[in-house]
């Protein structure tokens, strides 16, 4: 009992001497702190905590200049702390969301194999892309391809290539990547509204987008059916009003920005349209994905729809059963095509039995 007694006491004692020590040992770094700064005022003025405290704060005595331009004054912008911190999670949460689509878009290939259609093609071919909507594609298609690699070069190539292929290589593949995303892009720009223009009219709502979302377009049935769809289907569409439209013009705008630095553009712009500009540009690398998917291996017969313009009567019975009876009743813009050339009809049939 006694023991207990005294070893409480040695406790209290304790704690009673460290409750006094600590302040005096913080108030002596403080001190010392302070003493050194005040020090390095006498041998380098202005070249201490506090000024750069104020500096970082942005009050005026410290930051006149007689350089003209945009924020000259400005010596340490605080907003670049936030972009600093901001950039690398971003980068990072695309980095794995591109990842994880690549995964999602080869398990649902091993899954269901490439969609094919049910009957035989009637060999009876209708034009679905006009040679300008098909020209305009991929203009975009092929720009958005070279943006999306060099960027993803930009953003990761110090990680990811660097310590695979040393300085020399890389800095080379850096400098190429840069340069082909500074001149691509303004091919992006330019185009990405006449995509717009061409393709807007047939990504409204219209009947059977419901009844297609409800089942998702039939692409998890058992039966392999798909639900009747218009011209685009409803996935189509909400690609065309998210990725083409929403993150295209963002990523266009954002990249204009930081593409042309001499409109007095200050940091915090910058900052802010580099942010913008990532995470838009990786969303997109996500959905093109799925779209690229599909237009290649995911669907037979999809690519020769866009690289001849031309797909097989089954194929739009099929794929966009509404869409058919309207050009079977000649309601469509499009229209059956019996004197499509014999190659595009060889690639047409190809396309399809692949
Ligand atoms: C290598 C890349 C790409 C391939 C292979 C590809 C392939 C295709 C194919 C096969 C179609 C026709 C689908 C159908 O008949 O319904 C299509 C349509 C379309 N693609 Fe692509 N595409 C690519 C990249 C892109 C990119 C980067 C964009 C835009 C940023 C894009 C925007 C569109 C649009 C707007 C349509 C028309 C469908 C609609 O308006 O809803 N494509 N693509």
């Amino acid at each position: 009992m006694m023991r207990l007694f005294s070893c409480k006491r040695l406790f209290a004692l304790l704690a009673v001497l460290f409750a006094l020590a600590v302040p005096a040992a913080v108030q002596a770094a403080e001190d010392s702190g302070a003493k050194e700064q005040a020090q390095r005022q006498q041998v380098q003025p202005g070249n201490n905590a506090p000024v750069w405290r104020d500096v970082r704060e942005g009050v005026n005595p410290y930051q006149t200049t007689q350089v003209r331009g945009v924020e000259t004054n400005v010596l340490v912008q605080p907003s670049g702390q936030s972009w600093r911190q901001l950039r690398p999670p971003i980068a990072l949460t695309g980095g794995l969301l591109i990842a994880g689509a690549l995964l999602a878009v080869f398990g649902f290939y091993w899954w269901r194999g490439p969609i094919e259609v049910h009957e035989k093609g009637t060999g009876r071919l209708i034009k679905r892309f006009s040679d300008v909507e098909r020209f305009t594609h991929w203009t975009v298609a092929i720009s958005v391809c070279v943006l999306a690699i060099t960027g993803l070069i930009i953003s990761f190539g110090k990680y990811a290539l660097l310590p695979i292929l040393g300085y020399t290589l890389f800095s080379w593949i850096a400098i190429t990547a840069k340069n082909l995303h500074n001149f691509v892009a303004p091919v992006f720009f330019f185009t990405l509204p006449v995509m717009i223009v061409l393709f807007i009219r047939d990504n409204f709502p219209e009947k059977g987008d419901l009844k297609w979302l409800l089942s998702f377009g039939g692409l998890f049935s058992k039966s392999g059916r798909e639900t009747p769809s218009g011209r685009f289907n409803l996935g189509e569409k909400v690609l065309f009003w998210l990725m083409v439209c929403a993150l295209g013009i963002a990523i266009a705008a954002s990249g204009a920005v930081l593409l042309f630095p001499n409109f007095d553009q200050g940091r915090e712009l910058m900052q802010s349209a580099n942010i913008v500009h990532i995470a838009c540009a990786m969303t997109m690398i996500v959905l093109a994905s799925f779209h690229i998917y599909l237009g290649t291996i995911g669907m037979n017969g999809a690519y020769e729809a866009m690289r001849t313009g031309y797909v097989d009567e089954t194929w739009a019975k099929e794929h966009h059963q509404l869409w058919y009876d309207e050009v079977k009743a000649g309601r469509a813009r499009q229209h059956f095509a019996d004197d499509a050339p014999a190659d595009v009809r060889t690639q047409v049939a190809e396309g399809l039995k692949a």
